[in-house]
This record gives C-alpha cells, structure tokens and sequence, in this order.
C-alpha cells in the first residue's frame, strides 16, 4: 500500500514508528504492508516510490525539528498540495493541525485526494467538522475510503463501536465526554477543591491544555467530535454551524461541592438527540457509566432495543491515535481488495 504522509508531528511520527516496529506483525496479521512514498512537514516533502527511510527521517525531524532542516539534499521544496497532485499513491494519511475556522490546510489535502480518487485516512478534526457531509459525498462519488477513527476518542474505537458494533439497532440518542482537558480541569476542581483557574493551569503545567486552551474549554473541541459522531454513527448532515455551544468557564467549586453532596457532578457533555446537537456542562450522576474521571472519555450510545452502551478510553495520544490510523489503514486496504474482486 503506496502512503503519503502530510504531517509529521506527533501522530505522523508515532505512526512510523509502529510501521517500523510493527512491520512484521502488520504484515502477518492484517496483511498490511505500508510503503510510504513521501513524508511532508512545513518544509518540504521527503519523496521516494520505492520507500522513504522512516528511521532516517524520524532521526532528522527529532534532532533538528524540521525534514529540510534534517535532509537538506533530500527533501523537496514542494507545498502538500504540489505533491499530492504529482505523486502516485493509495493512500493518503493527513494529520495536520486542526483548524475550525475554514479547515484549512487539511482540507484542501483532503478535497484533492478523494477528488482524484485517492483514499484518505485523517485525524484532523477541522475539514470534517466543516464539511464531513461534502466530502463523504465526494469519496463516494470518486470511488475512494475516507476513514477519519482517530478524530474522535484518540484509540479508542468510539466511531466503529456507534457504527458497526450496534449495527442492526437504531442509535437515537448519545452523550459523551469528548474532551480529556475539560474533563481533567472538572476532576481536579471537584476532587482537588480547585478553582477554575487553578486546574486550567495544572492541566497547561501537566501538558493536558494548550497555551491558549480556547478549543477545549469553550467546547469546540467536543462539538467537532459530535459533528462527526452524528454523521457517522447516526447518518445525520450536520456541521459545526449546527452546534449549540457552551464551554466549562463558568463552573465553580462551590456549585460541583454542592452537587456532590446529592451523588452528582458536572461534566462537560455533547449529546445529539431528537432536539439537535448541544455541547454544555450537565449534571451527571457518581453512579452513571460515563461518570469517567481525569482525562478519559466516554460515550453512551442509547439504542432502541439493547438499551445504553457506553464505551471508555483514553481519548487522545500519538500512540494511542496512530493505532486508530492503522486501523482506518486496515480497512482501506480491505476497501481496495474489494475494488479488485478480493
Ligand atoms: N496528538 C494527539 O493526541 C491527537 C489525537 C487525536 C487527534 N489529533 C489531531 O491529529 C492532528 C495531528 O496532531 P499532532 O498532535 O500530530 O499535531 P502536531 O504535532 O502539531 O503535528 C502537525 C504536523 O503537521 C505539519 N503541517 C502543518 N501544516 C502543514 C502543511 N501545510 N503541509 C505539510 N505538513 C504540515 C506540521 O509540520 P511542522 O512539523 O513542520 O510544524 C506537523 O508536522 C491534529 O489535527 C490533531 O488535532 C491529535
């Protein structure tokens, strides 16, 4: 499988690294057998049909931070985009910076792969929580797989289990804990007796919350994650426009002390149900199955039939979400074989 990878931070390096660690195994178990042609970060793009050397780029990248920097008389001048027109792939694996104001660069990577027939796997949540509608559309059109599992919950399998594991029931309602930094700052202020602030800075300090926490705290973050739950899981057209939204910033110590006195917390919710799309801190219950604490999240996907199944994991991680890759890898491959009468 020729790949291409646009984006070598932590996913896209922790992602070379399971190839070269797990290459016999992936080989063996899944028949998966990863060539990857070019390898792009903001320099430039490190390009060869035969196969890149991984080791030899991950060692550039970590002792100079930059591939030009690192392989000046290897890596190409070209912008993502130059590339992904002149290269010929399978597969393109698109991890750049989520961006939710116009999804951009990802999503012009993402248009021109599928457009062309090409598959994409992605874990850049901001072309999706614009546009997911759009480009399922376009996949479809042009024959290619878009498989996006590691947008949503890092590794752990939260889009496949809505989808495929309660396939033959009907999803009517979700609620979830999209977001390990909210949930973070909740657990620290409701078991620490911390204020806002001071969790907020002991999640900057531990390395959970960005400098400018903005995304997570104010729900962003959660709403792209149920923007892409609610047309995956639940076949609904919807973008982030259609999103109500509230962030964590006005929840205080004293309100979560008196909720604990009768078994309940607050934690920072999306839910999708017959009123829409909301993100907002809700009241749950100690006991409730998505009651997680600390960084994890949680989902429960209310069925028609079976009733409420809630799945819990870590949600975010270089390892954690390159495993998600190399499963929407898997089933790109399987995509391909079909494609071929396999
Ligand atoms: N980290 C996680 O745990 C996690 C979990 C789930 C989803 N995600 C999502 O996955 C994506 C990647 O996350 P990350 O943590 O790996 O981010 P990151 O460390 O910031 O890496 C982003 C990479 O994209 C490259 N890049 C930016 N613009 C580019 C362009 N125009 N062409 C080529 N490369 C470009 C950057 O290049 P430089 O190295 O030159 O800056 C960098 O290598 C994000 O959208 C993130 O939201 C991350």
């Amino acid at each position: 499988m020729r790949i291409v990878m646009v984006g070598f931070g932590v996913v896209g390096r922790a992602l070379a690294e399971r190839f070269i660690a797990d290459q016999n195994y992936l080989a063996s178990n899944f028949g998966l057998k990863p060539r990857v042609v070019a390898v792009a970060d903001t320099s430039g793009a490190l390009v060869n049909e035969r196969g890149v050397d991984l080791k030899k780029a991950l060692d550039a990248k970590r002792r100079l931070g930059s591939l030009a920097k690192g392989m000046p008389d290897e890596v190409k001048p070209l912008s993502s985009s130059e590339l992904l027109d002149e290269l010929d792939y399978d597969v393109l694996v698109e991890t750049t910076p989520t961006n939710i104001v116009d999804g951009e660069p990802g999503l012009t990577h993402v248009k021109k792969a599928l457009s062309m027939g090409k598959s994409v796997v992605t874990t850049n949540k901001g072309p999706l929580a614009i546009a997911l509608p759009a480009l399922l559309e376009l996949a479809e059109r042009n024959g290619a797989l878009l498989r996006f599992s590691g947008t949503v919950g890092g590794g752990t399998p939260i889009l496949d289990f809505g989808r495929m594991c309660l396939s033959g029931d009907r999803v009517v309602k979700v609620e979830g804990i999209l977001n390990g930094t909210t949930n973070y700052i909740l657990t620290r202020m409701y078991k620490g007796g911390l204020s806002f602030e001071e969790a907020l800075k002991e999640a900057q300090d531990a390395g959970y919350a960005e400098r400018d926490p903005t995304m997570d705290v104010e729900g962003y973050d959660t709403a792209c994650k149920l923007v892409i739950i609610a047309n995956y899981v639940m076949g609904l057209k919807v973008t982030l426009r259609d999103v109500r939204i509230k962030g964590i910033r006005d929840v205080t110590y004293d309100v979560l002390k008196r909720l604990g006195e009768s078994g309940k917390t607050i934690k920072l919710l999306g839910v999708i149900d017959g009123e829409g799309l909301v993100v907002e801190p809700r009241e749950v219950s100690l006991t409730d199955p998505l009651c997680v604490w600390g960084t994890l999240n949680a989902v429960t996907f209310h069925t028609e039939h079976l009733g409420s199944e809630t799945i819990v994991g870590k949600g975010a991680g270089g390892i954690e979400t390159a495993i998600a890759v190399i499963r929407d890898l898997i089933a790109v491959k399987r995509f391909l074989m079909r494609g071929l009468g396999g």
